[in-house]
């Protein structure tokens, strides 16, 4: 509580209706049959919130099998593509008369502040209307071959596709993964996270509303080494999507080697932010900030290593701490809040922990470092400086809001340093010199860069990782790829 405005809800504030909590398979709420259930949690008091079906491999199984029959068989598989292009279309404005709703929903099983949810709400609809515009227009080619031969290509689904998503953008990751399968015609099966299983239960209700045939999407809840694995294992399952946790993927990857489905990674990072002595320093403090403590360091392309020149950092550093210590934590549903909960005492604890470390392998704290309060789980906005390129902290991702500030000298030497890392999913820099900026955009491993900006994404471009940050890509045409297969047909003529 030191440093930082905590104004914490004793009571929930009144939330927002859970209207479902079974299994939806085939256009049906089900209760599992050989699954179980579990507990979800309002991540700032910690109090249970509502007891969520959790679907077993019989269930898997009957949710692939009406996957199957939809690709195969359903009024999904002979559709115009146009106008499953409109379904989608119509979902999007569905999701938009529902968006207060569905921004309340998600803050409260999330913890995210309701202005980050309503943008995520924003974001689903992007996503959506930006791939139903695709569903027409995703092609083959013809193409000249030797002979009397007419030979062209053909873009089809993949089939079934598994999408297993985290709890730190429930609906926009679920946007992000129903936006390219859908408009490329796929069928899908869907896991939440444990964490965050709400949202996605009333979007499945909505995608109903919409009139997405019955099949097409399937949405189980449950653990992931039970009904995620289930899913993974399953051998009528064409692909697997999956964001998460590194290690998660690499499970996966083994298990999909049995069957060889095709899999898509989006995993962590350890982004470098880079600014130079040179930059706009107000934007580059206030892009700093914002790099870091959006979502409360929940976020995959989270700038975590902040890399300052060395001839600015102490100001800079300065200025950055006052920002921190001024930032208003609380109840994500008071639109005053800037910062809500951490997902879980999981997550808690794991950034306590590295916090611990930090002060141990001998990084300066400058400001927070701490739990706010007792109940929910909230912690303070955390800056260490002299923080040495080996430290656990500037490596591993902390995934909260804890920043390590790196003192640097040059380009080649800071390009060099961000590059030493498993990681290679976003990259920043800030500067007014052109030659530093494209040279850094050129050199640096990572999937996205940002030049005097950060987390500035849109569902229009290519979004994903180099090197452990993923495989593959999700948003913009370069997802399409990913959910279709090409074929070949070859037709000689007389
Ligand atoms: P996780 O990778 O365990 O969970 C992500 C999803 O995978 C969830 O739906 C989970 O149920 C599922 N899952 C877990 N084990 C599985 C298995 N064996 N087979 C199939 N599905 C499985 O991540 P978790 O535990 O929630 O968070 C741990 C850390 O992962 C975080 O602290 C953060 O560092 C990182 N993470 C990265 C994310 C990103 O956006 N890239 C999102 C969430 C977490
Ligand atoms: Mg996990």
């Amino acid at each position: 509580m030191a440093t930082t405005t905590a104004k914490k809800t004793a009571k929930p504030a009144a939330g927002p209706q859970i209207r479902r909590t079974q299994l939806f398979i085939d256009n049906h709420w089900v209760d599992p049959i050989d699954g179980g259930s579990f507990e979800t949690y309002n991540p700032a008091n910690g109090h249970p919130i509502a007891s969520v079906a959790a679907a077993g491999a019989k269930d898997v199984d009957r949710a692939v099998r009406a996957a199957r029959r939809a690709l195969e068989s359903g009024p999904w598989s002979t559709m115009d593509a146009a106008d499953r292009g409109r379904l989608m279309a119509r979902l999007a404005d569905l999701v938009e008369q529902n968006a207060d709703e569905l921004a309340a929903l998600e803050s409260l099983n999330c913890g995210k502040t309701i202005a980050d949810s309503k943008g995520d709400v924003e974001g689903v609809c992007n996503t959506l209307r930006y791939y139903a515009g695709w569903a027409d227009k995703v092609e083959g080619r013809t193409i000249p071959v030797r002979g009397n031969i007419f030979c062209y290509t053909l873009r089809q689904p993949v089939g079934v596709v598994g999408q297993i998503i985290p709890w730190n953008f429930p609906m926009l990751m679920l946007a992000w993964k129903w936006g390219p399968a859908l408009a490329c015609g796929n069928t899908i099966v869907m896991k939440p996270a444990e964490q965050t299983p709400l949202t996605a239960l009333r979007m499945a209700e909505l995608a109903q509303e919409a009139g997405l045939p019955a099949g097409v999407i399937n949405i189980l809840n449950g653990m992931g080494e039970t009904t995620g694995a289930a899913i993974v294992n399953h051998p009528d399952v064409d692909k697997i999507a999956f964001t998460g946790h590194v290690d998660t993927a690499k499970i996966i990857q083994k298990a999909a080697a049995d069957t060889l489905k095709r899999t898509t990674f989006e995993l962590g990072g350890k982004s470098p932010n880079v600014v130079f002595a040179d930059a706009d320093l107000d934007a580059a403090v206030a892009g700093a900030f914002h790099a870091i403590y959006f979502h409360g360091g929940q976020c995959c392309t989270a700038g975590s290593r902040l890399f300052v020149e060395s001839s600015i950092r102490e100001e800079f550093v300065e200025r950055l701490a006052e920002k921190a210590k001024g930032r208003l934590i609380g109840d994500p549903l008071d639109p005053k809040t800037e910062q809500g909960p951490q997902v879980s005492q999981e997550q808690l604890d794991k950034i306590l922990h590295y916090v611990q470390l930090g002060e141990k392998e001998g990084a300066r704290l400058i400001t927070g470092g701490e739990r706010v309060g007792t109940d929910g789980f909230f912690v303070q906005p955390t800056i260490f400086d002299n923080v040495r390129d080996e430290m656990a902290i500037a490596r591993d991702e902390i995934f909260g809001p804890v920043v390590s500030v790196l003192p640097f000298e040059g380009v080649d030497e800071v390009i060099d340093r961000a590059n030493r890392t498993n990681y290679g999913l976003a990259a920043a820099i800030w500067t007014r010199n052109l030659d530093k900026a494209h040279l850094f955009a050129k050199k640096v491993k990572a999937g996205t860069v940002w030049v005097n900006c950060y987390h500035v994404v849109d569902s229009n471009t290519p979004f994903g990782g180099f090197k452990m940050s993923g495989q593959g890509r999700e948003n913009g045409e370069a997802a399409l790829e990913h959910y279709t297969e090409l074929k070949t047909v070859t037709i000689k003529l007389g």
